[in-house]
This record gives C-alpha cells, structure tokens and sequence, in this order.
C-alpha cells in the first residue's frame, strides 16, 4: 500500500471500514504546511547528527520544497489510500525523491510527536488570526463610544430599571472581557511554544537528533522537557478551546443586547441592511442574524471545550488514538469565529443609535432614586434612613404617576424633612452621569480617560 506508514508485521491490509475509521486527511490535511516545515527542520538535523548526507539533504530539501508548492497550489493532495496528512506527504516526498532518499526522512521521528508539534503550530498561527479579529471588533466598539460622547441611556441590573449611565460607558463594558480575551489568547502561546518534536513516540530519540535545533527553526521557545508530557498532552489545545469559548460567550452578551435593542420595545438600535437579513414571509422583517448565529455558534464553541476534555479525560500515558479526535474541535471553534468576528466588526460599527429614545427611557422607573439617597447621604443623613426616604418618594412619585423630578415641594417634605428643594439638582439624568465620577464610573470625563485606555491598550497588543 503506497502511503502507508506501517505494514512490515501485518499479513493483510486493513478492512475497508478499519481504514474509513482511521482516516483524518479530511480534516488533517490543514496541517500539511506546518508538516513539510517541520520535516525540513528534521532533515537538517538528521544531515548534523550525521544521517543523511550533505548531498542527500540538498535533495530531500529540494523535494520538500517542491511539495511544499504544490499543497500550497493544490495540485499535490491526499490520495484516497492516504490514512493522515503524514503518510499522504511521505508519499508525495518519495514520489519526487525516490524512497531511497525519501524513506530516510523518518528516522528518530513519530507521528505522536509530528503531530504533537504540528498542531501546536497550527493553533499559535491560528490565535493569532483570532486575536486581531476581537481586536477589531473592540476597535468598532471603542469608535462608536467616541462617535456618541455624551449620550444617555437606562442602565439596568436584572433587565430592570436601574441607574442612568453613558451609552459610551455600556459600550466600553464589552470592550474589556474581549481584551482579557486577547491577553488570555497571547498567555496561551506562552505555553504552546514548547516544541514536542525530537520525543519520537514517547521515549525520546535514540539517534543524537536535536530537538532544540527543531524548536528554534519552527519559532517555539523550547524543546519539550519531557518526551512522554510531550506526545501524550493536549492541555495546550483545551487552553486554547476555553479562550475561543469564553470569546464566544462575551460576544455573545453583546449579541443578546443588540438582538434586545432592535425591537420596537426598546427601540434603541436600527441595524445597517447590509448585516440583517429579511423573512420569506412577513415583508416587514429585519431581523438581527448575525447576533443570533453568534449566540447560537456560543453554545456550539462550548460544546467543541467540553468534548475536548471529556475526550482527554482518563487517558494512559502516553499517545493513544483517542487524540486524533482533538483536532476537530478546536479547529472548528477557530472555523466559527474567523467567520463570527468579521460579521460582527460590520454589525456593530454600522449600527444607528436612537440617543433621543435611550434619553428618554433613561429615567423612566425612577432611575434616580439613588440620587435622592446619596444626596440626603451628602447632607449628613445616614443611609438607612435616606434610602427609605427615596423609596417613599418613589411610592409617592408612582401613585401619582409622576416622575421624582416632579413631586412638589410639600409632598418631598412631608417624606423626609431633609428633602430641600435643592434635591432637584440630582434630579436630571445628567446631574447624575455627572456625580458617578470616581475611577470607573460613569461621569463624562472618566469614560472619556477609559476611552483613551482601551484604545492604547488595544494598539499595543
Ligand atoms: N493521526 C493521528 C492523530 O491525529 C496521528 C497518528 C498517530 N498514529 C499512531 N498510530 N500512533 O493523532
């Protein structure tokens, strides 16, 4: 069988439905770049530890390197007796080589290690990728906090009612979980860059081959420090499922806020045509896909973590085939989101706020009841006491059907003595925005200091 890496014990080939089942050049076949980089990394170590001679070197870098352009331009791909990206490269090798050169390059290497390392590769390039798509998507987020300084919206907790705050703020909240998320994306390479090649199977190589040489050639940081961790480990690859899963959450937060916002009830957002889509139905619809489809791939990103420990779960050392099936999962987590991120950049930067109805709804439900509290707090009242003195003007205020701003000055004093006309002042959604000015808060000059940190923290990154 031309391709297949083993066979010399075996007196017949696999069944049929043996070798469906081991098969994974359908989805391996990503890999084939990083395999044909980490073999040249290997021949020249085989040529310095004296296996492979100068000429041969010369040749089998040659071959690889004529592999190489044709995976990249296609014309090379894997054969239907291929059983993974490594077998189906040997072949191509050999068939540009001969196996007399061709069948040198496996020495002191296994695909536990191969392929150990090559999806380490795949995924640091990978996060990469993802990193710079949340970091546009927190660029459309920061940019629409500018474009909207000063506008004003009900801020709530339990979906109720709560406090008036800066729309700029509430956008910059979902600035700062996707920037943990890109730190947690680079904290992780910290631990990928550690190369497993030179660990063979498990034990380690028997032929003087250089594993640090490897690891520096393929940009990791080190070599492995310990063969069998090495070919058996995938903690790495769960690392990197958590980080691409806890994206898909924060997005979709986010994505549940803009599905809230665009309907009539709220009213806050129209969504830009070019990122909603119609029903074949009810002619009226615009309907906000794009958040759905990233809160539904959330759950789908999730389930691609959990799968991935439950399959890591209780395995011996060292490698068992159990591991070909963590490619998948983490694969499509990266699939979901490199076509998740874009769509959410053009949905969120093109997105037309309703300041005028946010202002409007943003004192609505006595939202500043609290103003009322702290301000009897400033005029030495303790807070116990003032916060009972607010609830009974919001009672007041709600069977009236009234806002607080318009109880008179009998009904205020006859709640609390204390409660001056003065306390009018706190009464305006932007007496309170204003007054919430400590580190953090909501008060125009604070967002506009947290503007100006996420917008360096994101450029640095
Ligand atoms: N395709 C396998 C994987 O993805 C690598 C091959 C290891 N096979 C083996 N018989 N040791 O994990």
């Amino acid at each position: 069988n031309e391709g297949a890496l083993w066979g010399g014990r075996f007196e017949s080939g696999p069944a049929a439905a043996m070798a469906a089942l081991s098969k994974s050049t359908h989805f391996d076949w990503v890999l084939a770049p990083y395999d044909v980089r980490a073999s040249q990394a290997h021949a020249r170590v085989l040529h310095k530890a004296g296996l492979l001679s100068a000429e041969d070197l010369a040749t089998m870098l040659g071959g690889l390197d004529s592999l190489a352009a044709d995976v990249a331009s296609g014309t090379f791909g894997p054969s239907e007796s291929d059983e993974d990206v490594h077998g189906a490269l040997e072949r191509g090798l050999i068939d540009r080589v001969g196996p007399e050169v061709g069948g040198r390059l496996r020495a002191g290497r296994s695909r536990n290690d191969q392929v150990a390392t090559l999806f380490r590769m795949w995924l640091r390039d990978a996060v990469r990728r993802v990193a710079a798509g949340v970091l546009d998507v927190v660029d459309a987020l920061a940019t629409q906090a500018a474009a909207h300084p000063s506008a004003v919206m009900p801020g709530k907790t339990h979906l109720q009612a709560a406090q008036p705050v800066l729309l700029a703020h509430h956008l910059l909240a979902h600035t700062h979980p996707l920037l943990r998320d890109v730190q947690r994306l680079r904290d992780f390479d910290v631990r990928a860059a550690v190369s497993p090649y030179g660990s063979g199977a498990l034990a380690g190589s028997s032929l003087g081959l250089d594993p640090e040489a490897i690891a520096a050639e393929l940009a990791f940081d080190s070599s492995a420090e310990n063969s069998i961790d090495a070919t058996s480990s995938r903690d790495f690859a769960a690392e990197a499922a958590f980080v691409l899963a806890m994206i898909g959450v924060d997005l979709s937060r986010m994505a549940e806020e803009v599905i809230l916002w665009s309907t009539p009830e709220f009213g806050y957002i129209t969504l830009a045509d070019a990122w909603s889509t119609g029903s074949s139905i009810m002619p009226q619809k615009k309907n906000p896909d794009v958040s759905e489809l990233t809160r539904g791939k959330s759950g789908r990103l999730i389930g691609n973590l959990t799968g991935l420990l439950a399959t890591l779960k209780a395995q011996p050392l060292a490698y068992n085939r159990d591991l070909q099936e963590d490619k998948e999962p983490v694969f499509d987590s990266v699939a979901q989101l490199e076509m998740l991120l874009p769509a959410i950049t053009g949905l969120i930067s093109t997105l037309e706020f309703h300041t005028d109805r946010m202002a409007e709804l943003a004192p609505a439900g006595f939202t500043l009841a609290t103003d009322i509290a702290e301000w009897l707090v400033r005029q030495g009242v303790p807070f116990r006491v003032a916060h009972e003195a607010a609830g009974a003007c919001v009672r007041v205020a709600e069977a009236r059907g009234v806002g607080l701003e318009d109880l008179t000055e009998e009904e205020l004093a006859a709640v609390d003595p204390s409660l001056t006309p003065d306390v009018r002042e706190v009464l305006t959604v932007e007496g309170s925005i204003a007054s919430r000015n400590a580190r953090g808060g909501t008060a125009g000059i604070r967002v506009a200091e947290q503007l100006g940190g996420v917008r360096r923290l994101s450029e640095s990154m």
